[in-house]
């Protein structure tokens, strides 16, 4: 056992982290919801919570965004070294900046009321690029690499509304990468779609890690064995085991995991 906990260590030693968790809690006003989280966040990997429902998967994503500073009441405590040098919960960072480097997916598609081409165009708009060619440039990249390009292009000024679940969630990756962000995050973002479009999504996210660092929060352990390079496992608030998803998923070191994992929990 010691001796698998140290061949866990080092493979996670082996990569470089994108994002490191410190002491991390979270408050929703009294009600404290992450309890003292540390991790790492390899950087271009794909690392995927898992936990059974109401164990603080989306809180503990939406942390990496500053989602929680819209909301008077919620507090941070800890941190959350992005390149290990910028707190990002810090009260000197703005949050704004935070979301341009980190930009993310959810669960439901939620394209803009607006056609194909402005739901990409608008991230870069908001930024100050007002060059017609280079924004036609970065929305071609953008939707070529959320694999929708070869779909939309002679269809651009279409409504998203027009598009399928499944391209408009690929809609809204590619809107997530225009900017470059250096970590996306996605909250269930295949949980509204059918088998098809999820393989598609699966596939993409897959691929995306080359570019970017993903953390991916799912309610499935198969797409979590399937797809990650990294599991955290979370329960009542708590991080219970974090560790290269091959082996959270052959030899789970906490009797939490091992009882998630066979069904026995959740
Ligand atoms: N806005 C909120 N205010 C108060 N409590 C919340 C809020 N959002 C979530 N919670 C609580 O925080 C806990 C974690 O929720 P959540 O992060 O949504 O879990 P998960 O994504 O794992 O299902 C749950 O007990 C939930 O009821
Ligand atoms: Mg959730």
């Amino acid at each position: 056992m010691v001796e698998e906990m140290y061949s866990n260590s080092q493979t996670i030693t082996a990569t470089i982290p994108k994002a490191e968790v410190a002491d991390l809690h979270f408050y929703y006003g009294s009600f404290h919801a992450l309890k003292n989280i540390n991790m790492v966040v390899p950087e271009k990997q794909v690392t995927a919570l898992i936990g059974p429902s109401g164990c603080g998967k989306t809180t503990f994503l939406r942390c990496f965004n500053r989602m929680h500073d819209l909301y008077p009441g919620n507090r941070y405590q800890g941190a959350i070294w992005l390149d290990s040098d910028t707190n990002i919960l810090s009260r000197k960072v703005d949050p704004i900046e935070v979301r341009m480097r980190i930009s993310m997916v959810f669960q439901k598609p939620n394209p803009f009321p607006k056609s194909i081409y402005e739901n990409v165009a608008y991230g870069l708009r908001v930024r100050g690029e007002n060059n017609r060619q280079v924004i036609a440039e970065k929305v071609e990249t953008a939707l070529t690499n959320a694999a929708l390009w070869d779909e939309v292009k002679d269809r651009l000024k279409d409504s998203a509304y027009n598009l399928s679940g499944g391209q408009q969630q690929r809609l809204c990756i590619a809107r997530a990468l225009v900017a470059d962000p250096e970590i996306i995050l996605f909250d269930e973002p295949t949980s509204a779609l059918d088998p098809i479009a999820t393989a598609s999504i699966e596939e993409l996210i897959s691929t995306l890690k080359q570019k970017v660092t993903i953390l991916i929060v799912t309610h499935s352990m198969q797409q979590a064995a399937r797809f990650s390079d990294y599991t955290a496992f979370m329960y009542l608030g708590e991080l219970v085991e974090f560790g290269s998803t091959k082996e959270v998923f052959a030899q789970p070191a906490k009797k939490q995991t091992k009882d998630y994992i066979s069904g026995r929990i959740g």
